[in-house]
């Protein structure tokens, strides 16, 4: 670890205090102190409802939120600012997406694909507007690697493919996909395409223009911010022609008893009191990680996953899921061990001190297709260190003797 990264590790009080290798980063990172204070600063100084009062605080508050609005666009490469809705996570982010756009422009015998990859919350909106309109959802499989060729994706396509749903980055394996491409060709047969980028947000510079994709999702809790503020990219002429998702205060432009008329985007999209406190973390975060540097956060993590892939390679009772290097894995390493459940496998890590994820990780398409029910999940941050990932090493290695098998 250079010198200077290891000195980011104090910025994040609970690391410090806790003694727990904390490797379950793709469930939620760690907050750094910056984000904690700017959320802390907001309710101690600037809290008003937004956009509601003519008095300075509560413009204030309106300035802090459209803040973390126009950084957040910066930060993607938006065209404008108006192109970011804030949501609650990006669950709610794509089910807007479905319900706002997939529920008015999917049509009956209109094809849908999804990639088997997906998180539940990037499957099952769409599943609902197939149910709904009469399309029909097709599944992009992936490789045991996880990989998923440009001619096979090409093979999907059609003029029947309205929309295309995709991870940038696997929840589950890590592998990113080259969406670039991906996108270039759905947008060939008219399709639009929404990109989960809630893994990648945090560890991959991302230029949503140069990517093209229509819609993107994410929440801040996975890259530094604070839970409850997430977000959506949309093109601006698609959110533009889409109906509200929710209802109610603040997204209107008049109501009369006969009708209403609605705010501009993005406003239409926020209905009610927005989360501006967890948007001042949001902005903090993105400040935090732009000091940082995305290149030695990407560098650092893929050279701690190289660390965890080498120590593990030559136990023969483990099988890693998805693709054999560490430049596939983007810090998250899903694992079954040779007669072990993954909840003991996580339990066991747990009593000696390390935190992983295990279960289906909310991807039971992918595991089913991948041969597994459930499995273990390393995720590794730039914060960690390679003392948490040799103790991660040795405890994996250690676990079928504690569990009564020979070795
Ligand atoms: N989506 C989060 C995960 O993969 C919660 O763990």
């Amino acid at each position: 670890m250079t010198k200077d990264l290891l000195e980011y590790r104090k910025d994040f009080p609970l690391l410090e205090k806790e003694a727990l290798a904390y490797l379950d980063n793709a469930a939620t990172s760690q907050k750094p102190q910056c984000v904690l204070d700017a959320v802390m600063k907001y309710y101690q100084e600037d809290n008003a409802n937004p956009m509601r009062g003519l008095y300075d605080l509560s413009v204030r508050a309106t300035k802090v939120y459209e803040e973390a609005r126009r950084k957040t666009a910066k930060y993607l490469n938006a065209s404008r600012p108006e192109e970011i809705v804030f949501t609650r996570n990006a669950s709610e982010s794509l089910n807007l997406i479905a319900y706002s756009y997939g529920l008015d422009f999917i049509k009956e015998g209109d094809e849908i694909l999804v990639g088997i990859t997906e998180h539940h919350s990037n499957l099952l909106p769409w599943r609902m507007v197939a149910e709904k309109t009469g399309a029909k959802v097709k599944y992009i499989e992936c490789q045991e690697d996880g990989s998923i060729s440009e001619d096979y994706f090409k093979s999907l396509l059609s003029e029947k493919t309205k929309l295309v749903a995709l991870t940038h980055l696997s929840n589950v394996i890590g592998r990113q996909y080259p969406v670039k491409r991906f996108i270039e060709l759905a947008h060939q047969v008219g399709a639009v395409f929404v990109l989960d980028i809630c893994q990648s947000m945090a560890h991959i510079k991302i230029d949503i223009q140069d990517l093209d994709a229509d819609f993107a999702a994410f929440s801040g809790h996975k890259m530094f911010a604070p839970m409850g503020i997430g977000g959506l990219y949309g093109k601006y002429e698609l959110l533009d022609k889409m109906s509200p998702f929710l209802r109610g205060g603040e997204m209107i432009e008049t109501v009369t008893l006969e009708g209403q008329t609605y705010a501009e985007v993005p406003h239409k999209f926020e209905a009610g009191t927005v989360n501006a406190g967890g948007a001042r973390g949001l902005s903090a975060a993105i400040d935090y990680i732009e000091k940082v540097g995305m290149e030695n956060i990407a560098k650092r993590e893929e050279e701690l996953t190289r660390r965890a892939l080498e120590g593990l390679k030559d136990y023969p009772y483990i099988k890693i899921l998805g693709a054999k290097e560490a430049e596939n894995h983007h810090g998250i390493i899903s694992f079954a061990v040779e007669g072990v459940h993954p909840h003991d496998i996580a339990e066991i890590l747990s009593h000696d001190g390390i935190a992983i994820r295990a279960g289906h990780h909310c991807a039971q398409p992918l595991l089913s297709h991948l041969g597994v029910r459930s499995s273990a999940r390393a995720s590794i941050s730039f914060y960690n260190t390679e003392e948490e990932v040799d103790k991660f090493v040795k405890s994996v290695k250690s676990l079928r003797g504690k569990m009564g098998y020979d070795q």
